[in-house]
């Protein structure tokens, strides 16, 4: 087992450090010359244009890579988009658009409830893409067209490649489906294209800066709860984030859309609360700051997460960790991994398993 984690302690860390590589083959894999081919997953201009809604189903980490999906496809594509949770999904009778297209987003390709889901969508005639890193998995040998993305094999039960791959595999598709469409323009595909090609270099900056992560991690190992709080992709971002820290480090943690912590959350903020501002978009970056203003006058401790640039996050927040700028569409592939970082390194603080947290396992084959 030693070998196989590559002189890093866990197998997380490894995958964490993984990620540049997995996210530039994901995208070598469809961009061929700075055009995107889907041709080998199968999706023609007219299967694209024929659809006219999007439904994005899975579990877990990659309900958050669908989350934050929705947000790309309805700005690029101006197609709706709902996503689902897999195990809510086919309890509510959906009503289904014969003309929309399914993603089932899954690493293991054998979660039961998207599966399950899957199957719903095809006896009903949707047509079903299946995202999917386990070759010849289940849900990759019934969805009507494959995205496979190339993570390589994830161990960790926390997942962290493999949901970064996803993430490559939305961008792409939701490229190219508003090319199709026309709601880009020419410039602009070849702009996106470029900028996606900049992300494994990015990735590996974030990661090169471990060691200030490490450090606020041995600070916080004894919070009690940590609130994320975000709008939009923020929000979405905010989902993983929060699921990161909880999954291995077992300490209490929630995702809020910061527009909604004066709907209940703030009253749970006591003096030194770990709040973590998640400050990607620019639109939206000034209502956030003023939600985490709100914390910091109830005794919140501050951190904050943000593009370079935007130093005056710094009178409000005690922390701040800076990411490399990219365009705000894909924001949520720099900024979850500060947050892998904070939750392994709280999980190494408190010298627990991190790669087998207790109660989880890798793939849920039960409902
Ligand atoms: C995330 O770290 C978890 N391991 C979990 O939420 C996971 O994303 C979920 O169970 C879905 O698994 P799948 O991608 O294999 O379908």
């Amino acid at each position: 087992e030693a070998a196989e984690k590559a002189g890093f302690e866990h197998f997380m860390m490894k995958e964490i450090h993984e990620q540049p590589k997995a996210v530039q083959d994901t995208l070598s894999s469809v961009v061929k010359d700075g055009q995107i081919d889907l041709s080998e997953i199968g999706l023609t201009d007219e299967n694209i244009q024929d659809i006219d809604q999007i439904y994005i189903i899975a579990c877990g980490s990659a309900y958050h890579v669908g989350m934050a999906a929705q947000y790309v496809f309805e700005d690029m594509v101006r197609v709706p988009v709902r996503v689902e949770l897999a195990s809510e999904f086919r309890y509510r009778n959906p009503i289904l658009n014969p003309k929309a297209l399914a993603i089932i987003i899954s690493q293991s390709g054998e979660t039961a409830d998207s599966l399950a889901a899957l199957r719903l969508c095809k006896e009903n005639n949707i047509r079903t893409l299946g995202i999917v890193n386990v070759v010849g998995s289940s849900i990759a040998r019934e969805a009507d067209n494959v995205f496979y993305t190339l993570a390589g094999p994830e161990i960790s039960v926390a997942t962290t490649k493999a949901y970064s791959t996803q993430l490559i595999a939305a961008y792409v598709l939701a490229i190219q489906f508003a090319k199709v469409k026309g709601t880009i323009s020419e410039e602009q595909y070849a702009a996106y294209i470029k900028e996606l090609e900049t992300l494994p270099d990015k990735i590996q900056r974030i990661i090169d800066d471990k060691e200030r992560i490490q450090w606020f991690a041995s600070k916080q190992a004894n919070a009690k709860d940590v609130f994320f709080i975000g709008r939009g992709i923020d929000y979405a971002i905010c989902l993983e984030g929060s699921l990161k820290m909880k999954e291995i480090s077992y300490i209490h943690s929630e995702a809020y859309a910061a527009g909604e912590l004066k709907h209940g959350t703030i009253s749970l903020i006591e003096d030194g609360t770990l709040v973590i501002g998640v400050l990607t978009q620019p639109a939206l970056y000034e209502k956030t700051v003023s939600n985490m203003v709100e914390c910091r006058s109830r005794g919140a401790y501050l951190m904050g997460l943000t593009t370079f640039g935007n130093y005056n996050i710094e009178d409000t927040a005690d922390f701040t960790v800076y990411m490399p700028k990219t365009d705000p569409h894909f924001a949520t592939s720099l900024a979850v991994i500060p947050l892998q970082l904070l939750g392994y390194y709280v999980s190494v603080a408190k010298g627990l398993d991190v790669d087998k947290p207790r109660n989880l396992a890798k793939s849920v084959t039960v409902e």
